[in-house]
């Protein structure tokens, strides 16, 4: 074991001496003058955090407070989560991986609004407390973990990928789009299924289990609309019924909170548009 310990402080001395040896004189200056920096005035940002754990037996839903100083933590709120997860209390819970906008993971509600951990600002007026709650209306697994089963499983009905009646090219050659169809599907492709819209929305909230939700919606409306795909009257004869798309009130919620700027909303306006031309289309057919 001494030996691990002297061999790991030598390490630590091999590393010190050679960061200094990269440094030039103004710069090793002004290393010994931040050193020497009196430390700044705490910035203590208090924040309340939902906590619930069904694995302790009669554990109810509460709120915890941990107070951090901003000086020593980054700027997002994602940053604060890992801080107290790291250096406070390793029993928080809630999901993570990019940190930067892309994969969703972090979807919570914030001060009221739902949006992504990692791309929301901590407000640093210390004065006021963040509350951070998991994703609203959703069941819980675990602090800020909501259960998505639901949500992927309403996903998967969607059938989100590109669907062909003649399939005898595919592996064969490109399925190609003109440029103009390609930027149909802007501001729709970007969605990273955070879940964000769906669980702001009212109509998902008391229909979960009927209503697909914004986010579904949105990404059903991207399938039917791509030049390539060839079962866009399929999919709109699927969303007949009265709940999967007629929930929609057009609250505009959804809208509101989409932490990617995107705009599902929309999306159902249109695919309610295309649904008043598809029941026209039929019932001329008959
Ligand atoms: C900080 O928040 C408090 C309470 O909401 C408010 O009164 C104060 O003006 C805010 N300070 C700044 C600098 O915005
Ligand atoms: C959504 O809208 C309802 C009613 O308009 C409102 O009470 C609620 O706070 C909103 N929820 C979110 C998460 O934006
Ligand atoms: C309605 O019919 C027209 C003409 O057959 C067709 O081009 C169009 O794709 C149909 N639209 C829908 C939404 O079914
Ligand atoms: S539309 Fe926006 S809020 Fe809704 S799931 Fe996609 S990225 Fe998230
Ligand atoms: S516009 Fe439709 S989907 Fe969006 S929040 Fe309102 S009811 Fe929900
Ligand atoms: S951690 Fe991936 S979106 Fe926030």
């Amino acid at each position: 074991r001494s030996s691990v310990v002297y061999s790991s402080l030598s390490i630590a001395c091999l590393m010190l001496n050679s960061s200094f040896a990269f440094l030039s004189l103004p710069q090793l200056v002004r290393y010994a003058q931040t050193a020497a920096a009196p430390a700044p005035e705490p910035k203590i940002k208090t924040f309340q955090i939902y906590r619930w754990d069904p694995d302790t037996p009669g554990d109810k839903p509460r709120m915890q407070t941990y107070e951090i100083d901003l000086n020593t933590c980054g700027p997002m709120v994602l940053d604060a989560l890992i801080k107290i997860k790291n250096e406070m209390d390793p029993t928080l819970t809630f999901r993570r991986s990019c940190r930067e906008g892309i994969c969703g993971s972090c979807a919570m509600n914030i001060n009221g609004g739902n949006t992504l951990a990692c791309l929301n600002k901590i407000d640093t007026n210390t004065s006021k407390v963040m509350k951070i709650y998991p994703l609203p209306h959703m069941y819980v697994v675990k602090d800020l973990v909501p259960d998505m089963s639901n949500f992927y499983a309403q996903y998967k009905s969607i059938e989100p990928y590109l669907k062909k009646k003649d399939e005898s090219k595919q592996g064969k050659e490109q399925y190609l789009q003109s440029i103009e169809d390609r930027q149909k599907l802007d501001g729709l492709y970007e969605c990273i299924l955070c879940a964000c819209c769906s669980t702001s929305c009212p109509s998902y909230w008391w229909n979960g289990d009927k209503y697909l939700g914004p986010a579904v919606l949105m990404q059903a409306y991207r399938w039917m609309i791509d030049s390539r795909d060839d079962f866009t009257e399929e999919r709109l004869s699927k969303l007949q019924d009265p709940f999967s798309l007629y929930r929609c009130h057009t609250i505009m919620n959804c809208t509101k909170t989409c932490p990617k700027g995107l705009n599902p909303g929309k999306a159902i306006a249109e695919i309610k548009k295309m649904m008043a031309i598809y029941k026209e289309n039929r019932s001329s057919a008959i």
